[in-house]
């Protein structure tokens, strides 16, 4: 079975071009087979989306495993922050590339990494609905190792359903961070970890 981590350069294509409404604004980006949530966008995104103070958002902000670039691009379209935006999979770094200038970005890149292997600053901000299906053992070193590209009073905020181990992420992370659930929607949890 394919997932959407895998590159498989043999998967169809079959870009598409889909409207997104997030807070009386929409948004246009392009999907493909192979990427996640390529309908529409994800109810989890959504809801750490909603519950993040855009207001708050300032300096160097890097959104892990971005897919296409929801995430990435309705932060820069609402910020001035500086935005890098991640992923081990091909075609949802072409694709983000691509939505990066169809948003008319400026501020923000999208580039391949495996985890935090091509990044190489520190950040104010990591953001990312982290991959599930690639196992607990990767899924744990995606949130721990967040750690090492904070800068001093970095956050690292993610959203994990409740069913697919919000609770054991969050006493797991505990041993590294200072963990703080700030919101619990449509059985997301969205959750703030602390480097101090
Ligand atoms: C749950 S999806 C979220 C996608 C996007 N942020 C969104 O909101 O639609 C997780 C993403 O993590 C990516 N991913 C999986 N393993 C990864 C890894 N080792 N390093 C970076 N990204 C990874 C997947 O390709 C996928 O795009």
């Amino acid at each position: 079975m394919e997932h959407y981590f895998t590159n498989n350069n043999d998967l169809k294509s079959n870009e598409k071009l889909i409207k997104i409404k997030f807070k009386e604004k929409e948004y246009s980006f392009y999907t493909d087979n192979g990427v996640f949530s390529k309908d529409a966008l994800d109810t989890g995104s959504r809801v750490l989306l909603e519950t993040i103070d855009f207001d708050k958002i300032k300096g160097d902000v890097l959104d892990v495993g971005c897919g296409y670039g929801p995430i990435g691009i309705i932060i820069s379209k609402n910020t001035k922050a500086c935005v890098d935006m991640v992923d081990v999979n091909n075609r949802a770094i072409n694709l983000a590339n691509k939505n990066i200038k169809l948003n008319n970005i400026e501020n923000a890149k999208a580039f391949i990494s495996d985890r935090y292997e091509n990044v190489d600053k520190l950040y104010d901000l990591i953001i990312t609905n982290p991959p599930i299906r690639v196992g607990k053992e990767i899924l744990y070193k995606i949130l721990k190792e967040a750690k090492d590209h904070l800068k001093e009073n970095g956050e690292l905020w993610f959203v994990i359903n409740k069913h697919q181990g919000a609770k054991s992420a969050v006493n797991d992370m505990a041993s590294v961070y200072n963990i703080d659930v700030v919101n619990k929607n449509k059985n997301f949890f969205i959750i703030r970890a602390k480097n101090d």
